[in-house]
């Protein structure tokens, strides 16, 4: 059996406790929720050790597979703390909020000669798969742009995380768009522009960024933009608004997530999710699916589909941005 261990019992935690539930080859064997009600309500919900901190689950215990399902800005002890234990790393995106942190965390499960896999569960979505595909057969010929969008309803920075101040809604979407770019087209970015606004969340106490838009150039001549926000009125149709587009010299593919075939009209007129879900109490989708072949990974000793490397790339990228950001200007992406 792989011994996992879950660090933050929250949304992303709770989800893949129930996912281990359904794999014959792994367990829950502990976990750990800083919260005291998350903590209780986990226990209810999983059998396995409870921990209130994080340290003293992992004392002494060599898990299979830690799992850090903690806030964006609190990934970088955790990691560093399960790596040097020996543990293999599930590890939500973004990998850090600093490129400073994630190169730190990358030493640390490199030295410790763990596995290691970042979040980016749209590399196992049968829609990202699809384009990937047409675009490695040459379908689009030379990419030249992709332009990515992805934004939540302010239900996510106000009601869902209580943590919203302590990221932004860069490091929280744009490692989706930017793994996305890197992953189709293979090119490595160079320079940077990009903007943000300040507004409607400070307003309400929440010293974040209402949105941030930037333009990415590539070595291989191909441009991206990458527009976030999450401050949309929480009466668009589904909580987030994901559409991907990518223009070839030889043609060009759309994606567009906010039509997942169900539309409800009640009280209000809403999309449901359908593309991650559960099934009569199983969840499927692109996370589970993610989680399933990492525990594959450790089981049958093969290596993760996202290369760390890649990730690095991608907080890199999204680090520029925010610096770009803050000095208003176009900047370089440095090695
Ligand atoms: N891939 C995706 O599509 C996706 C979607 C949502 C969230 N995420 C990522 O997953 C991570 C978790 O997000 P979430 O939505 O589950 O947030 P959440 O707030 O629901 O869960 C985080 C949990 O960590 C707990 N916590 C905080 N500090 C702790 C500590 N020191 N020790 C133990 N527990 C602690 C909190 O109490 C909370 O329950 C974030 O990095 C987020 O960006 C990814």
């Amino acid at each position: 059996m792989i011994e996992v261990g879950i660090i933050g019992m929250g949304i992303r935690g709770n989800l893949y406790a129930t996912t281990i539930k359904y794999n014959a080859f792994a367990e829950v064997i502990a976990f750990a929720e800083g919260n005291p009600e998350r903590l209780q309500a986990a226990k209810d919900k999983f059998s396995g050790e409870a921990y209130e901190d994080y340290s003293r689950m992992l004392e002494g215990k060599r898990f299979d597979i830690v799992i850090v399902a903690l806030p964006d800005h609190l990934h970088k002890d955790a990691v560093i703390e399960a790596a040097s234990s020996g543990c293999n790393l599930l590890i939500e995106k973004p990998l850090a909020t600093s490129y400073e942190d994630a190169k730190a965390m990358v030493k640390a499960i490199k030295e410790a000669g763990v596995r290691a896999l970042v979040g980016y569960e749209n590399r196992w979505s049968p829609i990202f798969i699809t384009a990937k595909e047409a675009v490695a057969a040459g379908e689009l010929k030379d990419i030249q742009l992709i332009q990515a969008r992805l934004n939540d309803s302010i239900f996510v920075p106000t009601k869902m995380l209580s943590w919203a101040a302590g990221s932004t809604v860069g490091w929280f979407l744009f490692p989706h768009t930017v793994d996305l770019a890197l992953w189709l087209s293979g090119q490595k970015a160079v320079s940077v522009h990009a903007v943000g606004q300040k507004k409607v969340l400070t307003g309400m106490g929440i010293d974040t960024f209402d949105s941030i838009t930037a333009t990415v150039e590539f070595a291989g001549g191909m441009v991206g933009t990458f527009s976030s926000s999450w401050i949309y009125p929480e009466s668009i149709p589904l909580i987030y608004d994901m559409r991907f587009e990518v223009l070839g010299s030889g043609g060009a593919l759309e994606v567009d997530l906010r039509d997942q075939n169900i539309h409800k009209m009640t009280s209000r007129y809403s999309h449901p999710p359908t593309l991650g879900r559960d099934i009569y109490g199983k969840p499927v989708g692109f996370a589970a699916e993610m989680l399933n072949s990492f525990i594959d990974n450790v089981k049958d000793g093969t290596e993760p589909l996202v290369d760390l490397q890649d990730a690095l790339n991608g907080v890199n990228i999204v680090d520029t941005i925010h610096r770009a950001v803050a000095s208003g200007g176009v900047l370089k992406v440095d090695d």
